[in-house]
């Protein structure tokens, strides 16, 4: 069980995407021991390097001694099983790819292996954490533990409460926040939840206003960035966040809410042909060591 002050010993964290490496990193750091299993054992490796590269950044900085950033990677233990990194885990959280199938899948086998009163915690950004727990048979003990990428960095953990999530889970989820140095807010399980809904609306836009000349990819973020102080402009954080899993929000709130979430074609052009964004090097725009270069 994890304690009143929210500290968590044992965490399986599923999926080592970008998002379940950086809740790793997160999760090591504030001092529990994590499983990290990805389907593709490859996978987990990179992730654990990609931890390291990241925290070398801190230390070079002088924010972090580099014994500190050796303990926060040896912290993240790999996992070849789902029932390996579940056993003894106070917490499960998935960071699949917006798939309900596969996270149920990813959910009940943890389940056959972690406590009965483990947390089941899902990053989703937009699948309904109401319909996971009720499939699961486990709806008191689901939640939506919401993270921003990069996780490290973003001070929010969005949680999100399904219509039968225990109060009991919801504060332990709260105390969890507090303990990995997050500040959260509390939404229901409404689909977008608060801020996928707004943010995906914000880039969607945006692809829009690209795709009929409006202006440039650099220029449409630039007055995002100069005129409305975001730190990254909608193109930009596209590229961050995934192509592909913005296509997955965008498609599944069109079904939920309507069609000002319908994709824009560009979208699913850029998607089918692999440009996925920062993770694969291109999308809006070229990434490279130095950052992202317009594509002209
Ligand atoms: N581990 C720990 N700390 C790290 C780190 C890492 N891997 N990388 C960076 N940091 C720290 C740095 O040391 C730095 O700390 P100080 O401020 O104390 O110096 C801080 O984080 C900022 O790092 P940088 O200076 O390298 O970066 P930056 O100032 O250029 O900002 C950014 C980069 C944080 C990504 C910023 O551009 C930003 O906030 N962009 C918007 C991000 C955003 O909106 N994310 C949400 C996306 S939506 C989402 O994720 C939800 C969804 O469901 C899809």
């Amino acid at each position: 069980m994890s304690n009143s002050n929210g500290n968590v010993a044992v965490v399986a964290v599923l999926g080592a995407g970008t998002m379940g490496s950086g809740i790793a990193q997160v999760f090591a750091a504030a001092g529990a021991a994590v499983r990290l299993y990805d389907v593709d054992l490859a996978r987990v490796e990179k992730a654990r390097d990609g931890v390291k590269a990241g925290l070398a950044k801190v230390v070079a900085k002088g924010k972090l001694t580099a014994e500190a950033a050796e303990k926060i990677v040896a912290a993240i233990a790999p996992a070849t099983s789902i029932a390996e990194a579940s056993r003894g885990a106070e917490l499960v959280i998935e960071a699949a790819p917006e798939d309900m199938a596969l996270k149920i899948s990813l959910f009940r086998e943890a389940m056959a292996h972690a406590p009965k009163e483990a947390i089941l915690g899902t990053n989703t950004s937009s699948l309904s954490i109401t319909e996971l727990g009720s499939r699961l048979g486990a709806g008191a003990r689901t939640i939506g533990l919401h993270f921003f990428n990069p996780p490290p960095v973003m001070e929010l953990l969005e949680i999100v409460r399904g219509v039968a999530t225990a109060d009991e889970t919801v504060e332990r989820a709260r105390a969890i926040a507090r303990a990995i140095g997050k500040t959260s807010i509390l939404v229901n399980d409404v689909p977008g939840f608060a801020t996928s809904r707004l943010g995906v609306i914000l880039g969607a836009e945006a692809m829009r206003m690209l795709e009929t000349g409006v202006a440039s990819a650099a220029d449409i973020d630039r007055g995002m960035e100069l005129g409305y102080r975001h730190p990254m402009g909608p193109l930009k954080l596209t590229d961050l966040v995934g192509l592909d899993v913005r296509l997955a929000i965008l498609e599944h709130l069109q079904k939920e809410i309507g069609e000002q979430f319908r994709p824009p074609p560009i979208l699913r052009r850029l998607v089918r042909a692999g440009h996925l964004g920062k993770k694969t090097g291109r999308g809006f725009y070229e990434w490279t060591a130095e950052g992202p270069k317009e594509i002209r």
